[in-house]
C-alpha cells in the first residue's frame, strides 16, 4: 500500500514522510516543475514546506464535499504514487490536518544520481547485538562518515529454513514502506554472496529495558510515555501499512539519541491477508497473545495484547504470566486469570484489563479505527498531548535521555557485545553459525537490494 502520512500540525517540520513507490517520472517532470494539484475550497495546496523542500503539502482546512475536486486531488496524488482515500476528505477528524508527499523520487534521474552501494562501503565499528541468524553491527559509511546499525543475515543459515527467507524478505519489504517517527528506518538493503545486510537507523540509546535494570518498576507517567509512542507506532502499522507486528517485546524497543522509542526487528511482522487474519508464528511466549499460542488465526488484536503485557512488565517489574518453562507460561497465558497488583491506579488497572482480554474480539484495539480513538482517550493517557508527541515536539522531553559522549562508543549497548572483536570479512564470530556460499542463494534473495532516496536519508539524519 502506498503510504500517505497525516500530520496533525501543518506548520511542523516533517521528520518522516511517505516515499511513493510507483515511478512516473515523465508525468511529474523535474524538481522545479513538479506537479502541484490546484487549490480548492478546503484544500490548500503548497508545494514547498519548511524543512520539506521536495514535497507537496495539502492542508485540509474544511471538509471537501465536491466529488470533482476530490477526484482531481486523488488522481494527482495517484500520479505521485500515493493515495488519500476519498472518504478522508469528508472526515471531520482530519480538519486542520496536512498531508505531505515526498516527490524526491520523481525528479529527473540525473538530479539524484545514485551509485549502488556495496557491503564494503560500510566499515564495521562494533557489535551491538546478536540474534539467531546473525549480528547487528555499528557501521560507518566510508564516503559520508554516517553511522548506521547493520543487521547481518546469513544466507546459508536462512536458505535451509524457507520460512526465514520469507521473514527476511518481509522485514525488508515492510521496513521499506514505513516512515514513522517511532519505527526504525531502513536506508539500504544490500547483499553479497554469503550475507544480506539491512542498513538501519542507529538507535543510539540502546534497549529501553537496559535503562530500566536499575529501577525495577516505573512510574505510571513514564510508562504512559513509552506506551503512547508504541500506540502511535502500532496504529500506523495497522491502519496505514496493514501489518501485524506480532513480536512486541522488550528487546525490540530501542531508544534513539533523544530518548524516544524506536520499534525494531520486523522479522516476524506479517502483512494481514484480506480478512485481516494470519495463521503462522514462532517467538518468545511471555508477551504473546493466547490465540497465537493456540495456533488459531489471529489479527491486529495480538499486538494490543503484547502492549498490555509490556506495560504490565514496565509497571510491575515482570510480565503478567510467568513460569519456569515454555509450556507453563503458555498454559498460564491461556487459562490463568489476570492478577493486578494493589498499588496500580484505577486507570492503569482498567487499561491492562482491557488490553489483556483473552478473547481477541473483546480486547481493546481489536475494533479499528474506533478502538484506536478509545485508546488515545483512555484515562491512563490523560496527560499525553498526542499531536505534540507524534510531531516529536521539542517541548516533550522523554523520561530517560540516554548519555552519549560519542555515538561511536556505543556506550548504551551491552559490554558482552561491544567488547567482541570485529572479525575481518570472511572470518566468523563463534556462536553465530557457520556459512557456506551457494549460487542458489542469489536467486532466493532476488530483489532484496534497496536504496532510500538521498533526501530521505538526509532528513532522517537531521532528526536522529
Ligand atoms: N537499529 C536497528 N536495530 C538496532 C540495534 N539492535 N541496535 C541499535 N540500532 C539498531
Amino acid at each position: 500500500m502506498a503510504a500517505v502520512f497525516a500530520f496533525d500540525e501543518p506548520e511542523m517540520d516533517a521528520d518522516f514522510r511517505s516515499r511513493p513507490r510507483t515511478k512516473s517520472i515523465s508525468s511529474i517532470g523535474s524538481r522545479d516543475e513538479a506537479w502541484v494539484p490546484p487549490s480548492y475550497n478546503g484544500a490548500e495546496v503548497v508545494n514547498t514546506v519548511n524543512g520539506y523542500p521536495n514535497g507537496v503539502q495539502i492542508n485540509i482546512s474544511s471538509i471537501i464535499e465536491d466529488d470533482e475536486a476530490i477526484a482531481e486531488i486523488t488522481d494527482g496524488l495517484a500520479n505521485l504514487g500515493s493515495t488519500l482515500k476519498n472518504n478522508q476528505f469528508r472526515d471531520e477528524e482530519l480538519m486542520g490536518t496536512s498531508y505531505q508527499i515526498d516527490i524526491a523520487e520523481y525528479v529527473s534521474e540525473d538530479s539524484e544520481k545514485k551509485r549502488r552501494l556495496r557491503p564494503s562501503d560500510f566499515e564495521p565499528i562494533k557489535v551491538l547485538g546478536k540474534g539467531a541468524y546473525g549480528l547487528v553491527l555499528l557501521v560507518r559509511e566510508r564516503a559520508t562518515g554516517r553511522l548506521y546499525a547493520q543487521k547481518q543475515l546469513k544466507k546459508a543459515s536462512m536458505s535451509v529454513h524457507k520460512k526465514t527467507v520469507e521473514q527476511t524478505k518481509t522485514e525488508r519489504a515492510i521496513l521499506e514502506s514505513i516512515r514513522h517517527p517511532f519505527i526504525v528506518k531502513l536506508f539500504y538493503a544490500l547483499q553479497d554472496q554469503r550475507k544480506l545486510y539491512l542498513i538501519l537507523e542507529y538507535a543510539q540509546g540502546g534497549e529501553l529495558f537496559s535503562h530500566l535494570a536499575m529501577e525495577k518498576m516505573l512510574s505510571e507517567d513514564t510508562v504512559s510515555f513509552y506506551a503512547a509512542e508504541l500506540v502511535l507506532a502500532l496504529s500506523h502499522l495497522h491502519s496505514v501499512v496493514g501489518v501485524v507486528y506480532r513480536d512486541l517485546k522488550p528487546e525490540n524497543c530501542l531508544l534513539d539519541s533523544q530518548g524516544h522509542l524506536v520499534l525494531t526487528d520486523f522479522g516476524l511482522s506479517k502483512v494481514a491477508n484480506d480478512g485481516g487474519t494470519c495463521k503462522t508464528f514462532l517467538g518468545t511466549p511471555e508477551y504473546m497473545a493466547p490465540e497465537i499460542l493456540l495456533g488459531k488465526p489471529y489479527d491486529f488484536a495480538v499486538d494490543w495484547w503484547s502492549l498490555g503485557a509490556l506495560c504490565y512488565d514496565l509497571l510491575t517489574g515482570a510480565p503478567p504470566f510467568t513460569g519456569n518453562n515454555y509450556k507453563r507460561i503458555v498454559e498460564k497465558i491461556q487459562k490463568t486469570k489476570l492478577v493486578l497488583p494493589y498499588y496500580l491506579t484505577a486507570e492503569a488497572k482498567d487499561l491492562l484489563t482491557r488490553l489483556l482480554r483473552k478473547e481477541p474480539k473483546k480486547r481493546l484495539g481489536s475494533n479499528i479505527p474506533d478502538d484506536l480513538k478509545a485508546i488515545r482517550k483512555h484515562r491512563f493517557f490523560r496527560k499525553m498531548n498526542w499531536t505534540k508527541l507524534e510531531a516529536r515536539d521539542p517541548s516533550i522531553i522523554p523520561p530517560i535521555v540516554p548519555v552519549i559522549t560519542d555515538p561511536i562508543l556505543a556506550e548504551n549497548f551491552a559490554d558482552e557485545f561491544t567488547s567482541l572483536a570485529i572479525s575481518p570479512p570472511g572470518v566468523e564470530i563463534p556462536g553465530v553459525g557457520s556459512t557456506s556460499s551457494n549460487v542458489d542463494d542469489v536467486m532466493l534473495f532476488e530483489n532484496f537490494t534497496f536504496t532510500a532516496s538521498n533526501s530521505f536519508i538526509e532528513n532522517a539524519m537531521r532528526t536522529a
